[in-house]
């Protein structure tokens, strides 16, 4: 698929981007007025510049870990296997935690990680999805904030890559693959 020729159409600004993470953060400080020191986990890669823009915006003391997983097989089978290739560094047991993922899409992935960071018994653990697709769901998991809601096409740029390019691009555009 790498190979096939594709254009990228621009669907969402640079500048619409940090507009919502503006607000986004107003919304997440409040959330958390009084939290101590909020452990924000980024699942890598590609919430690489969400998540430090996001943190940027909190006018709150955060602690910054990641965590890296991948999937195997069929990603149109709903029983999908998600591994984690990076754990996190630090403990979160009884602190709060918002989980940073770049896009749900099927949502196995953010399932998956939210039941792993679960079982480690934080005080609570929330999340955040710069982009969701809806349509595409097959895990129940809905993210606590988002940041666009968009439709089932195959997106890039902000740190979401295809086949590992378009990841430096500053704007999220739409994959559109050359079928003359
Ligand atoms: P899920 O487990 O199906 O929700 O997939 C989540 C992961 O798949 C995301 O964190 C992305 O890394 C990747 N992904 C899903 N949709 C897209 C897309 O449109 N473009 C690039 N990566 C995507």
């Amino acid at each position: 698929m790498a190979d096939r020729p594709y254009v990228i159409e621009r669907m969402i600004s640079a500048k619409s981007i940090a507009a919502r993470i503006e607000d986004l953060s107003r919304d997440i400080a409040m959330a958390y007025a009084g939290t101590d020191k909020l452990v924000v986990v980024g699942l890598l890669r590609g919430s690489f510049i969400f998540i430090a823009d996001l943190v940027r915006e909190l006018d709150m003391p955060v602690e910054v870990d990641f965590i890296e997983t991948s999937s195997y097989g069929n990603a149109t089978e709903s029983s999908r296997e998600v591994r984690i290739l990076k754990d996190l560094r630090g403990d979160i047991e009884g602190r709060d935690v918002l989980v940073v993922e770049d896009i749900v899409d099927t949502g196995h992935t953010l399932a998956h990680v939210l039941n792993l960071l679960q079982s480690r018994r934080p005080r609570r653990l929330r999340t955040i999805a710069l982009l969701d697709k809806p349509s595409r769901r097959e895990a129940d998991v809905t993210a606590d904030w988002i940041g666009f809601e968009v439709p089932d096409a195959f997106v890039v740029g902000y740190g979401i890559d295809y086949a590992q390019q378009g990841r430096n691009l500053p704007y999220i555009g739409q994959v559109r693959f050359d079928t003359a």
